[in-house]
This record gives structure tokens, sequence and C-alpha cells, in this order.
């Protein structure tokens, strides 16, 4: 079984060092149990485990999965105009204590991206982009041939905002993804500001977007939403997703906040395609249910922990991680640890150019998955 809210509470202390250790040595005897187990348990789909796309391993909570179930035989054979849709607009604009018109629906926040490149670069209005980074908005600046800049990320690992506000003259757009996937770094509130005021003075023509769909899994005080700054520029706008601490990749809801001439001209470039009823009671419910969203962060921070501990055991450098994931230096070809981990059936992380030698992303599962992939890892990289 996965770990769940009602399963969880109680069942495992972890936090400091010492019960973090006591903590995998009693999953790694649970771990071979479950791996003789694997073919019926649903730690695998299709008899794989997924540790590669980054989504939430325990899914929504118990108040949206209640919602979903009570509404599942509302009016689905109708939704042309579904019910909801509008509540939800409305909901996130009374989240965030702004205007209906500052928000902009997509299904999943990859419209959005797509939408942006689209919008704000051509051949002529280049797609500025650290490297790596989250790659859907540098493949579509390839797909319309707009020009495209790749910048290195600075010694820690971390996007460099002075480099990526060094090429923003005559830039359409500027990628920036706080917290950073695959690394899982932050910037702060200070260095955002900073930048987005250097460019918006010496730039004010590029527009900045600034991605945040992990935010609900960053450390304490690591960092703070770029909202405001949102409100204040017109070439500003931000990204959110549903499918990460929220847990609702599967029904597909994301949404843009910035002003309304800015989110016009990237809704009349692209198709944000149409949130359906039970996306959208789903994702209104996740977004009230603070409580939810807490357990899930706490629960995914002591499993990083978890797990970053058993590589620094091992002897391999991991970045700082404010996400879901976690961004391994294992000196080695990501493929070549990758394919040893698929014969155990575990999927890791695909190449990310140019760490792709060195470095492996490896998205977080569930205690119970972590617990078995641990076990993996260390025999493969033994
Ligand atoms: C940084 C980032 N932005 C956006 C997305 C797209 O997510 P979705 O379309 O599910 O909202 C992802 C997905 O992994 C991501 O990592």
């Amino acid at each position: 079984m996965k770990t769940t809210r009602r399963g969880f509470v109680g069942s495992i202390a972890l936090g400091t060092a010492a019960s973090v250790l006591a903590g995998t040595s009693l999953l790694s005897q649970s771990a071979r149990a479950q791996t003789r187990a694997h073919e019926k348990s649903d730690n695998y789909d299709d008899g794989i485990m997924q540790l590669n796309q980054n989504e939430s391993a325990r899914g929504p909570g118990p108040k949206t999965i209640q919602a979903l179930h009570s509404h599942v035989n509302k009016r689905v054979g109708r939704g042309y105009a579904p019910d909801h849709v509008d509540e939800l607009e409305e909901g996130i604009a009374n989240y965030y204590n702004i205007s209906r018109d500052y928000v902009l629906l997509a299904t999943g926040s990859t419209p959005l991206l797509q939408g942006s490149v689209r919008a704000f670069c051509s051949a002529d209005r280049k797609f500025v982009t650290p490297m790596p980074t989250y790659s859907t908005s540098l493949s579509t600046a390839r797909q319309i041939g707009a020009g495209i800049e790749e910048q290195s990320l600075d010694s820690a690992m971390a996007i460099n905002l002075d480099a990526l506000a060094a090429s923003a003259r005559g830039a359409g757009l500027l990628y920036f993804c706080n917290p950073n996937n695959p690394t899982g770094t932050v910037h702060g509130p200070q260095a955002v500001e900073r930048f987005v005021r250097r460019v918006m003075r010496e730039a004010p023509d590029t527009v900045i977007h600034i991605d945040e769909a992990y935010i609900n899994y960053t450390q304490p005080g690591k960092m703070e939403t770029a909202l405001p700054l949102a409100m204040e520029f017109e070439n500003v706008f931000i990204t959110r997703s549903f499918s990460k601490a929220h847990g609702l990749a599967g029904l597909r809801i994301g949404y843009a906040l910035g002003q309304p001439q800015t989110l016009a001209k990237i809704r009349g470039a692209w198709g944000m395609g149409d949130v359906n009823m039970l996306g959208a009671i789903a994702a209104l419910t996740a977004l009230e249910d603070k409580e939810h969203i807490a357990w899930e962060a706490q629960e995914n921070a002591e499993i990083r922990s978890m797990v970053i501990g058993a590589f620094h055991e091992m002897g391999f450098e991991v970045g700082d991680s404010n996400t879901n994931h976690i961004f391994v230096n294992i000196r080695r070809p990501a493929k070549e640890f990758r394919d040893a981990c698929l014969e155990h059936k575990i999927l890791v992380g695909r190449d990310f150019p140019p760490m792709e030698k060195t470095h492996c992303r490896i998205s977080l599962g569930s205690r119970e998955e972590m617990a078995i992939a641990v076990e993996v890892f260390r025999k493969v990289l033994a």
C-alpha cells in the first residue's frame, strides 16, 4: 500500500538524523518483503515504479477525493458549459485576492508554457532559458523557429539570474523556473525582485515567465511567490500547476496569474483546452484544503531527507532540493544508471543536457516506493 494520510499518521516518526536512519533500516526490511511482492503491489504501474515524472505519489487529499466521488454522478453527461469552471477561476482569484481578469485557466500549465513562447517569441525575438531546466518552453521555441539562447547554471547548480538579465535586451521571453526542475534550487524574494526590476528597467519590452509549479514543496522560508511583481509589471506573469502538491496531474489543470493584456496574448496564441467539471471541482477543493497541502509538503520533505541521507551515506552529492525530486551526481551517465535501475523495475528521470553525463533526476515516490528504490540504488551504484 502507498502511504495515505490516514495510514501515515503516527506510523513513522522522522525528523532527526538518528530517526531518519532508524526509519531507513526499518524500511529496508519492508523493502525486501515488498520487492518480492512487487508485481502485485501498487508501488508499480504495469510492473514499473515510476520515479521519472515528478507527480505526487500520494495523489489528492481525502476532501478532494470526496468531492470527486460526490460529483461523478452529477451531470457528467452534460459538460459543454461545465459546472464549477467559473467557480474555480473565481476561487483562484479570491485565494490570491485579485480580480478574475488576472487568472487564466488551462488544461495543465503546459499550454500556458507553449502559448507564452508562441505569443512573445519569433525568429527576431529570442527565447532565453537556463539549462538544464523544464524544457516544454524550449521545445516550443524550437518548433516555431524562434531564436534561442541557452545559459549554464551557476556553480551551485542554481539558475544564474545575472546572466538571464544580461540577455534580456531584444529577447521575447525569459523563462525562470523557481524552484528549478531538475536541480531543485530556489531563489528567495530579494533575488527575484532584483532580477525582475533590472530586466524591466533595461529591457521593458521583454516578458518574464516565472514558473512556480513546485512552490508548495519549498523548504520553509526559502521563497515567496512573485505574484506582486506580476501585478506590478505587465510583462511579468507566473504559472502554477495542480499536478504537483495538489496531486491532480491526471485531471490536467494549471493557471497563469498576470495582467489581463498579457494573459490575453497568451490565450490568443495557443489553445488552453477546456477544463472539465470534475477537474474544476477537484482543483477548487484541493486549493482550499490547506491542511492537506501542508501534510503533503511535510511528507515529501521527510522522504526527501531520507533519500538524500541515503545518497550521502553512499558517498554521492545531491543538490539542495525544494521540490519533489532530487538531482544526484551519480558520477556516471544518467542513461547507464537509468538502464541499470530499469532492470530492477524502477524508472528514473530522462537525460538533462548538459549534465546528462554525471547527474540523474529522481522523482520522489511514496515512503514505501523510496524504501525499495534506495535498496536498488545501493546495488546499482555499489
Ligand atoms: C516546472 C514545470 N512546469 C510545468 C510543468 C507542467 O505541468 P502540468 O502541465 O501538469 O501543469 C511541469 C511538469 O513536470 C514542470 O516540471
